[in-house]
């Protein structure tokens, strides 16, 4: 049985960036203190936190202080070097677990364990040299994706290979890192299931969201999603498999594809709070953030419940381009919410903050927050 972590203990977050952040107000709002660890300064996190300690991943003591001055420990980004995680662990609880961090770290490792239990991946190969590259590009056949098979987010390390005559510059794009070869998916849907699981084994998912993405970055999430209620158990079912497969203590996202065959395929597996679960903030009974605060807390699970129809919008760095968007005129959207993540810099395609509508049906829900982003560039 583990110990229950109160109200007024202080929680550590490895990481700084957005979903740290809205951890941190989530925690703080039920009375705990929260502490961050990055090499970054006035970042997101550290704006809203109690402390924000400032140092590389690599310093192994500065990991042992912070480590020493909280109860538990969650990160934000699933790119932390495990070096930094096993020096926690000796001193403080990790959740989710280094174990699982290291399946879901790497693109090779995670479909291994998800073919290893018979979940339904699009058909893969790996490759470390330019040579098995070629194999398994021949394997896999075209068109398909490559991609590294590490640090990979929002398509970035991603290539779509139509012919083998592509295969060269794609080797030498990539850097000539290790890659995951993975055959192109004719998609209808993508779909994420988000997903907690607490510990003593306790699992809650949220009902499945439908993702929309514009050069492989998230732009629009909608709930309840258009596909079959067969469908929706099957995405739930396999989540909470991959859960219990991990022994995971904390939150999750489940990546799926829909093919237009209509094959429920798991694309990835984020060790997080995901993009895609940002509208539970507002419409559904307990934030991801907050679940993920009672999980590793040891406190019983929120509710998922989802009471109305919702959609989130993204505002990437481009809406920047001419200056400060027009804040006013988005928020005379009364009914839609506008979350900001404290970023300074804004860069095409960094997630600087993100919007969200409540409303009787999906589309209107869709409708409000499209109508309120494009108000920020009149
Ligand atoms: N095999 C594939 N077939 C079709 N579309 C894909 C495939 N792999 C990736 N994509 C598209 O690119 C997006 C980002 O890819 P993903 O593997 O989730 O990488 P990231 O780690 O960058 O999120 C997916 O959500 C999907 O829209
Ligand atoms: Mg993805």
């Amino acid at each position: 049985m583990s110990r229950v972590i109160g109200p007024g203990a202080a929680l550590g977050v490895l990481g700084s960036g957005q979903l740290g952040r809205m951890f941190a107000l989530a925690a703080r709002r039920m009375g705990y203190r929260v502490h961050t660890f990055s090499p970054e300064e006035d970042s997101p996190t550290g704006q809203v936190a109690d402390l924000e300690v400032t140092a590389p991943y690599e310093d192994l003591d500065a990991l042992r202080t912070f480590a020493g001055g909280v109860e538990v420990v969650t990160f934000e980004f699933e790119n932390v070097p495990s070096e930094a995680v096993d020096a926690i662990e000796a001193l403080a609880p990790v959740r989710p677990s280094g174990v699982a961090l290291h399946t879901a770290q790497e693109r090779a490792r995670e479909k291994t364990f998800l073919a290893d239990r018979g979940i339904p991946t699009a058909p893969f190969a790996r490759a470390a040299t330019l040579d098995e590259l070629w194999e398994a590009v021949a394997r896999v056949g075209t068109p398909a994706v490559i991609k590294t098979a590490a640090f990979g987010y929002d398509g970035k390390g991603q290539h779509k290979v139509t012919t083998p005559a592509d295969i060269e510059h794609i080797w030498t794009a990539i850097g000539h890192q290790e890659a995951v070869v993975e055959k192109f998916i004719s998609l209808q849907a993508e779909i994420s299931v988000v997903a907690a699981r607490g510990a003593t084994g306790e699992v809650a998912e949220y009902i499945p969201f439908e993702n929309r993405h514009r050069n492989h970055i998230l732009d629009v999430t909608t709930v309840p999603a258009a596909i079959p209620p067969a469908i929706a158990a099957q995405a739930a079912e396999i989540t909470r498999e991959i859960l219990r497969g991990l022994q995971y203590v904390g939150v999750l996202c489940v990546e799926f594809f829909l093919s237009t065959d209509g094959e429920l395929l798991v694309n990835e597996i984020a060790p997080r709070p995901h993009n895609s679960g940002h509208l539970t903030i507002d419409a559904a009974l307990t934030s991801q953030f907050e679940q993920q605060v009672r999980a590793i807390c040891g406190l019983p699970l929120g509710s998922p419940e989802i009471p109305r129809p919702a959609a989130m919008a993204n505002l990437l760095g481009e809406l920047w381009v001419d200056g400060e968007p027009n804040w006013a005129a988005a928020c005379r959207f009364t009914d839609v919410k506008l979350h900001l993540y404290g970023k300074t810099d804004p860069r095409p395609g960094r997630k600087m903050g993100h919007l969200t509508a409540v409303a009787r049906t999906v589309e209107e829900a869709q409708d409000r927050v499209l109508a309120a982003r494009d108000a920020l560039l009149i």
